[in-house]
């Protein structure tokens, strides 16, 4: 098994990421500044009801860019600091990796820089009921969900964390991970990843026709599905390219309100939106 990378600023293991990740957490930050207002409403002096962040694939809390010696941090501390830079905080932080020597580095950073939270340490299906069980009906939540690929993202996650009013949500979508299996029989066989990523995809997607309108048929149902739930997915999902211009990845802003809207224009010069 291969040894685990260490960061010499602190001891801990860090995870390894493509250049790309500072993109996704570009994203991250803008949404956390631009909802400290809306933040404000629910923690004191104003409201009661608190502003808790979530992550069920948090990761160690620092990556070493790939190809490079660069350390950055990762999503959690990306997050905190970002909340701490606002002016108003997150009054409550969730965190799970399935990897406990991830978990309990990422415990033990944010502790370092001040942080307090309860981080999990287990598979994300599980640690869902344990967070949701946790946070207050009446709350403003943001949950980030960064799985590596669309087998951990399962809809019943989302599902989960819609039944809250007040819940914001940042979801990857991998997209290279649509195009480098949409026709595996493992992503479409019944009981498969689709079914869990979007279930009842069947009914509505052909499976019959090309990869791409696949593709796009398959993730408009998943849009569709998100906005029964009583969300607003963000008019055109962001889409983040590599450096060679590969699709990498969606960034979908999901929430009750409109904000995710506002937030669109918000990102950085290296996305374009536009149909998978
Ligand atoms: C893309 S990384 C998260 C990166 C992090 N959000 C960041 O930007 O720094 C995905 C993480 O999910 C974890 N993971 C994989 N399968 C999981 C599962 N079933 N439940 C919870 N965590 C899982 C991995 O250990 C990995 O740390």
């Amino acid at each position: 098994m291969a040894q685990n990378e260490i960061d010499l600023a602190d001891g801990l293991m860090v995870d390894v990421v493509g250049p790309w990740a500072s993109e996704k957490h570009h994203g991250l930050r803008e949404y956390i500044r631009l909802a400290s207002g809306a933040r404000a409403s629910f923690v004191p002096p104003t409201g009661t009801g608190g502003a808790s962040y979530i992550e069920l694939f948090s990761a160690s809390g620092r990556a070493r860019i790939e190809d490079t010696t660069t350390i950055i941090d990762g999503s959690p501390l990306v997050a905190y600091r970002a909340a701490h830079a606002s002016g108003v905080r997150f009054s409550d932080l969730h965190f799970n990796d399935i990897d406990p020597e991830k978990a309990s580095a990422l415990d033990a950073r944010l502790r370092s820089i001040g942080g307090v939270a309860v981080v999990h340490n287990k598979p994300a299906a599980e640690a869902i009921d344990d967070i949701v069980y946790a946070l207050n009906p009446s709350g403003l939540h943001f949950a980030f969900l960064d799985p590596y690929n669309l087998e951990f993202l399962s809809f019943e996650l989302i599902e989960k964390l819609a039944r809250f009013k007040h819940m914001d949500m940042l979801v990857h979508v991998s997209v290279q991970d649509l195009q480098r299996n949409a026709d595996m029989e493992r992503y479409c066989v019944p009981g498969g990843v689709f079914d869990k990523f979007a279930p009842g995809w069947r009914r509505v997607v052909n499976r019959q026709q090309a990869i791409r309108p696949f593709r796009a048929a398959l993730m408009e149902y998943w849009l569709a599905e998100i906005r029964k739930l009583g969300t607003m997915p963000a008019q055109g999902a962001e889409l983040v390219v590599g450096s060679r211009g590969q699709r990498l990845y969606w960034l979908m802003f999901v929430a009750a309100h409109d904000l995710p809207q506002k937030l669109s224009p918000a990102f950085g010069p290296k996305r374009t939106s536009g149909p998978v």
